[in-house]
């Protein structure tokens, strides 16, 4: 309609991006981001089927499966064991001790159970087990008569600043063939604990009872980890499980009966967001999918949990979420800027020191950057360097049914230190009040290569 007015606008346009280029090169500080160039052979994205053995069902009459376990305290001196007996409510107790076979303690726990649409869940238990010796390896018994079965974990050492830990970090996992490749690499790992960033069992790309019964393989699927180590979970979108289609209106229902969280040990009102205190670290787990902006119930929580962080006891704060603040990937993009805005400069103030997160489906590492001068009068838009700032890192390539996301945005930005849309997991391993190691590793066709790898600093000491 007005060609002149189009061509004069796209004239102002190209020189508006060419000043922006000019003025984004000319800040360069020499680290330039990597691209990976790495070409996967691809494995195709598709669900494992019901009658692999992956997802085998124990042997024996009711007997308990998908069992789980996660930090029960504050402190680590207590688990919560959950799991599922199918045909009957069974018992709810865990006997359990210090040696094999020998459970000289026991703990009374409750069960529940729940429909999705016609499904109807098995009888869930959850078990807390309170007052813990630290550093201890425990038997646990679940289940009675022949089918009863029997695990065991170890209790972390005592909340200290110069206690050596290892984590292992896992995102958007789902239940194909890539997720069965990176949980049997995470779990030669060495790693002692689960930080878990959402999305678990994608059983909501399903239909009807299907959705149920996903939940329930993803539980027998997970089952040779989360058994014998606590996962710290995080919850992502599809744990939302909102499906109006058939009638099932209520937000990680599926999520809130399957799975724990020690919430109320740090006050918080909900699980979906809660912290604990494991060896030398402060996690704070926090829900992108619940309200967060100022004078919500997660933004007044966090601001309290902030206060109580003492560096000289966890030298280490680090924080869990789904959605990333800074992603240069084509998917999502942008989707954690609500949460940038309302948390990033707190996130400063309090010198986190890394922050993962899951959702884009690839591995991005960035610079210690910030964004906190932006201001929507004065024209501050660009996120600059800054040694306050957290290390963001997405690890939402844990192997779901959606596939990778392989498209990066270029420029790769300043704030990006390498990315690469590859399966794989990541692991921490921190050595004393100043060093932590970190890893990424690839799973590449069965194999696991360790590829991006950093000291981290810690931010107090
Ligand atoms: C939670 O609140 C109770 C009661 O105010 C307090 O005793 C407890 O120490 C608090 N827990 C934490 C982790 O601050
Ligand atoms: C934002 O910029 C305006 C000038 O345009 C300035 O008056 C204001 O103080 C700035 N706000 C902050 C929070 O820096
Ligand atoms: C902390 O660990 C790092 C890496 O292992 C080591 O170089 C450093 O000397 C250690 N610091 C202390 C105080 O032990
Ligand atoms: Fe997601």
């Amino acid at each position: 309609m007005f060609p002149d007015l189009n061509a004069r606008m796209q004239t102002l346009l190209l020189n508006l991006i060419i000043a922006s280029f000019v003025f984004l090169s000319s800040i360069k500080d020499g680290n330039a981001g990597i691209t990976s160039s790495f070409i996967r052979s691809e494995w195709p994205s598709v669900d494992i089927p019901l009658d692999h053995e992956a997802f085998a069902v124990p042997k024996g009459h009711n007997a308990p499966q998908q069992v789980h376990i996660t930090q029960g305290d504050y402190d680590g001196k207590a688990v919560i064991v959950s799991w599922v007996t199918p045909e009957e409510p069974g018992s709810s107790k865990v006997q359990y001790g210090t040696s094999e076979n020998k459970n000289q303690f026991s703990a009374e726990g409750t069960v529940n159970s729940y429909t999705f649409y016609k499904y109807k869940s098995g009888y869930i238990h959850h078990c807390l087990i309170e007052g813990l010796e630290h550093n201890t390896k425990y038997y646990y018994r679940i289940g009675s008569g022949d089918s009863a079965r029997e695990f065991w974990f170890e209790t972390p050492p005592k909340v200290e600043p110069d206690t050596p830990y290892k984590f292992g970090i896992i995102g958007d996992l789902g239940q194909t063939f890539n997720s069965l490749s990176t949980l049997d690499h995470y779990m030669k790992s060495g790693a002692q604990t689960v930080l878990f960033v959402g999305d678990l069992s994608y059983a909501d790309r399903y239909k009807y009872n299907d959705v149920g019964l996903r939940w329930d393989t993803w539980g027998r699927f997970v089952e040779r980890s989360t058994a014998y180590q606590p996962w710290i979970w995080s919850i992502g979108n599809h744990e939302i499980d909102y499906m109006p289609y058939m009638g099932e209106v209520v937000p990680f229902k599926s999520f809130l009966h399957r799975y724990t969280t020690p919430y109320l040990a740090s006050n918080s009102s909900s699980p979906l967001w809660y912290a604990i205190r494991r060896a030398s670290a402060h996690i704070i787990v926090l829900s992108s999918y619940s309200p967060f902006v100022k004078y919500t119930p997660q933004w007044v929580w966090l601001a309290e949990e902030l206060q109580r962080v003492d560096r000289k006891k966890t030298p280490w704060l680090i924080v869990l979420m789904h959605v990333p603040l800074y992603s240069s990937n084509e998917a999502h993009y942008m989707e954690g800027e609500s949460m940038r805005a309302v948390f990033e400069s707190w996130f400063i103030q309090y010198k986190v020191d890394v922050i993962f997160a899951g959702h884009v489906h690839a591995y991005e590492r960035s610079y210690r950057f910030s964004n906190v001068n932006y201001n929507i009068t004065s024209g501050n838009r660009y996120p600059v360097p800054d040694k306050a700032a957290p290390v963001y890192i997405t690890v939402g390539d844990g192997g779901n049914q959606e596939g990778l996301a392989a498209r990066f945005l270029e420029p790769q930005p300043e704030y990006s230190a390498f990315r690469e849309a590859s399966y794989g997991h990541s692991t921490l391993e921190i050595k004393n009040r100043t060093h932590a190691i970190y890893h990424w590793n690839r799973n590449d066709d069965g194999k696991k290569v360790p590829t991006d790898s950093f000291v981290l600093h810690n931010q107090y000491w």
